[in-house]
C-alpha cells in the first residue's frame, strides 16, 4: 500500500488499523487449528480426509462427525472450494448402514476420492473395521458425479494384507496409488487396478510401522509422511524420500521439531498447488478431539520443502494465491 506523504500520523495509523482488521477478517486466510466455518457458518465436518481437484473445483472428502447424525450410519462428507480456503458444502455423499455386517460401532474413517478417467467414476476408499479395529478391511464406493450420492460396492483387505489407515496418492502421470497401514510389516503403497476397483501391485513395503500416509512427488523425488501409532494422540510425524517409488526409501526424519507433536496434529494428505509462480505442497492434518469429534480442527499449512528435505513451518494464519500457487504465512 502507498502512504501519502502528507497525511499526519493519525492518519497513517488510521489507515494501518483499517487495513489490519481486514487483513484479520478475511476470509481467504487459512487458520490452523481454529474453527473452520463453511459456507453455512458451520464447523467443517471433513476429518481424515482428502482433497481431490475436478476442472477448477477442489473437493475436500472426509469423516462427517456432527453430533446429532444417525449412530448407526456413518456418513462422508464433501464439501467444495475454487481456492481451498473458503468451503460449501455440498452433501454427505455417502450415507451407509452397516453394509457387510461388521455389527454395533463399525468404523468408517479416511475416505478417499479417484477419479478414473477410463471408466469415468468417481471411486471412494475409505478404511471400514469393526468396533475392535480387527478386520482392517478397505471399503469401496462409486458414483458417476463427484459429489453424487455414492454406492457401496464392497469391501477387502488390499493383496491380502491387513489395511488400517489409507492414503491416496496420485502421482503426475496420472498413476493411482493407495497407500495402507499394515500392522505387522509396516506402509505399504500399491498401485491401484485399470478400473480402480481394486488394488492391483505393489510398489513398496516401507518396514517401519507408520499410518496417516501421504506421498506427493515434487521435484524429481517422492516425500512420504506418516505418524507414529499412537490412536488418537499426536506424535512426532516423520518422512522419507526416493526417486522411484519402488524405493530404496531414505531414513525417517522429523518434520517438526520433535518436542512439537506435529503442532498437535497427525498426516492425512499433502496436496500439491501447481501456479503459475510457485508451487506449494500443503500439509494436511488432522488435530483430533477424540472425546469431542466433532469439534476436531485441522492443521493446514504449506510445507517447506525441496532437495530431500521437507519441514512443517511453525502453525500460522496464512493465504494461498490459487493462480499464482503462492502462499504467505502472516507474521
Ligand atoms: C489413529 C488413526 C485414526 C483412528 C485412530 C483410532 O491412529 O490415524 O484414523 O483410526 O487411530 O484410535
Amino acid at each position: 500500500m502507498k502512504l501519502n506523504p502528507f497525511w499526519t500520523a493519525a492518519q497513517v495509523g488510521a489507515v494501518l488499523l483499517f487495513s489490519g482488521f481486514f487483513a484479520a477478517a478475511d476470509p481467504q486466510t487459512i487458520r490452523p487449528g481454529e474453527i473452520w466455518p463453511d459456507d453455512r457458518g458451520q464447523h467443517i465436518q471433513a476429518h481424515g480426509g482428502g482433497v481431490l481437484k475436478v476442472g477448477d473445483t477442489f473437493y475436500w472428502f472426509g469423516e462427517q462427525r456432527s453430533r446429532g447424525l444417525n449412530p448407526t450410519y456413518r456418513y462422508v462428507s464433501c464439501y467444495a472450494s475454487t481456492n481451498l480456503a473458503q468451503w460449501t458444502f455440498r452433501k454427505n455423499a455417502l450415507q451407509v448402514y452397516d453394509p457387510e455386517h461388521f455389527h454395533a460401532g463399525w468404523i468408517l474413517e479416511r475416505p478417499k476420492v479417484f477419479y478414473n478417467a477410463k471408466t469415468k467414476k468417481f471411486v471412494m476408499y475409505m478404511h471400514v473395521d469393526n468396533e475392535s479395529y480387527q478386520l482392517a478391511r478397505v471399503g469401496v464406493a462409486t458414483c458417476d458425479t463427484v459429489d453424487g450420492d455414492y454406492q457401496w460396492v464392497k469391501s477387502f483387505r488390499p493383496l491380502g494384507h491387513e489395511s488400517r489407515d489409507i492414503g491416496q496418492f496420485v502421482d503426475d502421470d496420472g498413476t493411482a496409488y493407495l497407500i495402507f497401514e499394515d500392522r505387522p510389516f509396516g506402509f505399504r503403497i500399491a498401485k491401484l487396478s485399470d478400473d480402480y476397483l481394486s488394488v492391483e501391485k505393489e510398489m513398496c513395503l516401507i518396514p517401519a510401522h507408520m499410518e496417516g500416509g501421504a506421498v506427493v512427488h515434487y521435484q524429481g523425488l517422492y516425500y512420504a509422511i506418516g505418524s507414529a501409532l499412537t490412536g488418537w494422540n499426536p506424535n512426532p510425524n516423520k518422512y522419507a524420500t526416493t526417486k522411484s517409488l519402488e524405493g530404496p526409501w531414505s531414513e525417517f526424519k522429523d518434520i517438526a521439531p520433535p518436542d512439537k507433536n506435529t503442532y498437535g496434529s497427525q498426516s492425512t494428505m499433502m496436496v500439491k498447488v501447481v501456479g503459475t509462480k510457485a508451487t506449494t505442497v500443503i500439509f494436511m492434518g488432522d488435530i483430533w478431539k477424540p472425546a469431542t469429534q466433532w469439534d476436531s480442527r485441522y492443521l493446514w499449512m504449506p510445507l517447506e520443502i525441496g532437495d530431500g528435505k521437507l519441514s512443517l513451518p511453525e502453525p500460522k494464519p496464512w493465504t494461498l494465491d490459487i493462480v499464482t500457487g503462492e502462499a504467505v504465512i502472516q507474521n
